[in-house]
């Protein structure tokens, strides 16, 4: 049987992370699915800032990462929302991707644990993504964690596993369907978030 991969990279640099903890439930639902193979992106925390006068020598980090993300067949970011906006750590991540496009139609799901649930974290995360090709078909915010999950971070909510869940059970659906559809599944996401849907192709 041929296995997909699935890479997951997680914007929280802390060691206990309620976005972390979502994407654990990621992990373990396709594991339960059968059929992928489950990479967590390390390094993210050690990404020199991107100067684009310095992209000559590549970090190892860096380039661990687009071969990791040019090997997957699909992609999901759960990241904190810092001060109004995407976390830094991660933008400055995925702007070091701009330039080699791993990202280019590739179906990317993205996810906020964090007070508010990341409404515009994930709006960011959706409008940079889609800057780099990539086919956003999935956005769910996680408000108010620590209510949530158990004194080790472990997401105990019954409603908030289903919901993270159905993330996964959707990224499988994605992965058999033709690209028109997952197309026409990025676009709906890029009106809800106010952000062109022609720019996906
Ligand atoms: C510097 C900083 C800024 C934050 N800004 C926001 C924010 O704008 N909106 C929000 O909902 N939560 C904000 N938070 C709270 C985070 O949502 C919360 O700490 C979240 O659980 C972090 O995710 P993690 O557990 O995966 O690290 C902020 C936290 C920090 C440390």
């Amino acid at each position: 049987m041929l296995v997909k991969r699935v890479t997951t990279i997680c914007g929280s640099l802390q060691s206990m992370s309620a976005n972390q903890a979502m994407l654990d439930v990621v992990s373990s639902s396709f594991a339960h699915t059968g059929g992928y193979e489950v990479v967590s992106a390390t390094g993210l925390g050690d990404i020199p800032a991107l100067n684009p006068e310095r992209q000559a020598v590549i970090p190892a980090e860096v380039s661990n990462l687009r071969t990791l993300l040019g090997s997957s067949d699909a992609v999901v970011i759960a990241s904190p929302e810092y001060a109004g906006g995407i976390a830094g750590g991660l933008k400055n991540c995925l702007d070091w991707i701009v330039g080699s496009g791993e990202f280019y139609q590739k179906p990317v799901a993205l996810m906020s644990a964090g007070t508010s649930g990341g409404p515009i974290a994930l709006s960011q995360m959706a409008r940079t993504l889609t800057w780099h090709g990539a086919y956003v078909v999935s956005l769910l915010g996680m408000m108010g964690p620590k209510s949530k999950s158990d004194d080790n971070g472990v997401i105990v909510d019954e409603e908030s596993i289903s919901q993270i869940k159905s993330v996964a059970a959707l990224l499988d659906n994605v992965l058999s369907m033709d690209r028109s559809e997952v197309v026409h599944i990025a676009r709906e996401i890029a009106e809800q978030v106010g952000y062109d849907p022609n720019r996906i192709i």
